[in-house]
């Protein structure tokens, strides 16, 4: 049978630690999940080790101690460790809603295992085979941290204990650092709190960190990372930088002051609505101006009270504006508002992939003359990034072909009809779940797989096709008796598109209905998923997630947005704002990116 590597850099590891002062509350592991989905998107596969929500481990010390009076630290180990149990299920869900595979294990399902006193234990061991083999299904591995078992069931790490989950995960797994997720954004010489002359170090050795951090980092974790030469790095939610903690000089850091960046939304369906939310939930980073839509009154009732809108441009394209988010659709006034957007020298965020596969030459070339950044990874594979494994493949001229189930509206309708449904009632349920284009022909025609394919001849080969000169097959010429035939002999149907270079400098690209076996990966995949198969000289890479809907779909561009605003939103001193509209790095055809960090 055929070996499918799940990811090109299968083994490019991350080891996350998000801590209670990141989770403070449910909504947080929204924004946690961001932060994980924008390593999984460059091809990293991640463990998060998560610490239990804020204030829930002092709670459940304080009911072990009422109801038991402290009798056995054994079993009060059993108890507080119950807090990062439930924080690791919750962010497990928040990660699944934005469509990024994931797999949340419990510590004895790793053997992970712990020695010595049940609340002040360290790690002792890590069945390293056990979570490798995870990651051929998973890209991020959600583990709890703060506890292990030994041969009596589970004891803690001790406060503060995560961090070690996390060292000891970075060593065993053999990560090139643990970067621990907290509230500030390194470690300072004070309190910045408290101290306003703090000062950030960009690099501190093991024991100047010990002095300095003040219990931000826990002295247990710092000693072992010493001890076993792991880098620990300190940084915040969304930031390109941190303190890195390793054996070296002392670095004190340059002072970073950044402004919030105006987005204009276009746009407050399914996706923009998601979108938005996540703005909300940055306002140091975003403001929004009203959104535009056309009839305000649709969407006011029903919105956070903190979102206006408004059917005037001018009032959503304010002369502040410096990232422009589409979430209209259509090829109408989404396409000259998207040309506008960089002629007028804003960054453009967009999810509309019939406007990118007509007219990315020219809005590459505009944003490229004006030092903007165009962002379109929701485009092609909602959540799923094909776009950037494709945009590391290609430059080593490493993709042969590409094959996808690439519109999840058609899976979910096929997968409907494969057990039986109408059809019918399955599209209306794609529509009512957000899934289907304002037209839904556009799906079942296989329009919206054209457009994508196209992306994607251009990411994989540098080669845009023109759409209309992309064969198609619609799913109103399948008819349940050939549904039935083909489950009758063990096949599945599935709406492939595949493109493939040809030796003339051109490229043969296509979307047909396939018939295919069980053992085929596209078989498996349910409802909304999209899948993508890259045939490269070294064999085939898998990946797969979420193609539509509000949350993978608003994921991937709030992970552009955040992209966006890692690049410009520095100023140069305080209260003064720069920068948007200077030159940047030039832009070729593929969407530039930081790594992860
Ligand atoms: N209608 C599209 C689909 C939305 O179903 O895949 C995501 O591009």
């Amino acid at each position: 049978m055929t070996q499918y590597q799940p990811s090109s850099q299968a083994r490019r590891f991350s080891v996350l630690k998000f801590g209670s002062s990141v989770l403070r509350n449910a909504d947080d592991y929204a924004r946690v999940a961001h932060e994980i989905y924008r390593h999984t998107r460059t091809g990293e596969k991640v463990v998060a080790v998560v610490s239990a929500l804020d204030g829930e481990t002092d709670a459940l010390f304080a009911m072990g101690d009422q109801v038991g009076q402290g009798s056995s630290d054994r079993v009060l180990a059993r108890l507080v460790r119950c807090g990062e149990l439930k924080s690791a299920a919750l962010m497990g869900l928040a990660l699944e809603r934005s469509g990024v595979p994931v797999a949340v294990l419990d510590p004895h399902e790793m053997d992970l295992v712990a020695s010595g006193d049940p609340l002040d234990a360290n790690l002792s061991g890590l069945n390293r085979e056990k979570v490798l083999a995870r990651f051929d299904q998973a890209d991020v591995i959600v583990a709890p941290g703060f506890f292990g078992e030994d041969e009596n069931g589970p004891i803690t790490l001790g406060r503060g204990g995560t961090d070690l989950t996390a060292v000891m995960f970075a060593h065993w797994l053999g990560a090139d650092r643990a970067r621990l997720i907290k509230d500030v954004d390194g470690v300072y010489s004070d309190d910045p709190a408290k101290n306003p002359d703090a000062h950030r170090f960009d690099a501190l050795d093991y024991e100047a960190a010990r002095k300095v951090s003040h219990g931000l980092v826990q002295d247990k974790a710092i000693s072992r990372a010493k001890a076993l030469d792991v880098v620990v790095e300190v940084a915040s939610l969304g930031k390109a930088y941190a303190t890195r903690i390793a054996a070296q000089v002392e670095k004190p850091a340059a002072a970073r002051v950044e402004r919030p960046l105006r987005v204009a939304v276009l746009g407050h369906g399914a996706v923009g609505a998601g979108l938005c939310q996540h703005l909300l939930a940055h306002p140091n980073r975003f403001q929004l101006s009203p959104i535009l839509v056309r009839n305000p009154a649709k969407h006011s009732p029903d919105a956070d009270p903190r979102l206006h809108f408004t059917q005037d441009p001018a009032e959503a394209l304010r002369d502040d504006t410096d990232i422009v988010v589409e979430a209209l659709g259509g090829t109408g006034f989404a396409r000259s508002l998207s040309q506008s957007a960089l002629r007028d020298g804003r960054h453009l965020v967009t999810a509309n992939k019939a406007v990118i596969a007509l007219d990315l030459a020219l809005l590459s070339g505009l944003a490229r003359e004006n030092g903007l950044d165009l962002r379109y990874s929701a485009a092609v594979g909602g959540g799923t990034p094909i776009l950037e494994h494709l945009d590391e493949l290609a430059p080593k001229n490493d993709v042969l072909a590409v094959e996808g189930v690439m519109n999840g509206t058609c899976n979910f309708i096929l997968d409907a009809l494969d057990r039986g449904e109408l059809f019918a009632d399955a599209v209306a349920e794609a529509q009512r779940l957000g899934f289907a284009e304002a037209d839904p022909s556009t799906d079942l025609d296989g329009d919206d797989a054209a457009d994508k394919l196209a992306i994607i001849c251009h990411h994989a080969f540098g080669i845009m096709p023109d759409v209309r000169d992309i064969s198609r097959e619609s799913l109103s010429d399948l008819s349940p008796e050939r549904i039935a035939a083909a489950r009758e002999a063990g096949l599945v149907f599935k709406q492939v598109g595949r493109c493939v270079a040809d030796n003339t400098g051109g490229v043969d690209a296509r979307v047909e209905l396939r018939a295919l076996p069980q053992s085929h990966p596209f078989a498996a995949l349910r409802n909304e998923a999209n899948g993508f198969l890259i045939h490269r000289p070294q064999g085939l890479t898998y990946i797969k997630g979420k193609g539509a809907g509000r949350w993978p779909t608003a994921e991937a561009m709030f992970a552009d947005l955040m992209d966006v605003q890692r690049r410009h939103a520095r100023s140069a001193s305080p209260g003064k704002t720069t920068t948007t509209r200077q030159k940047t790095a030039s832009q070729d055809h593929r969407m530039p990116r930081e790594s992860a960090l």
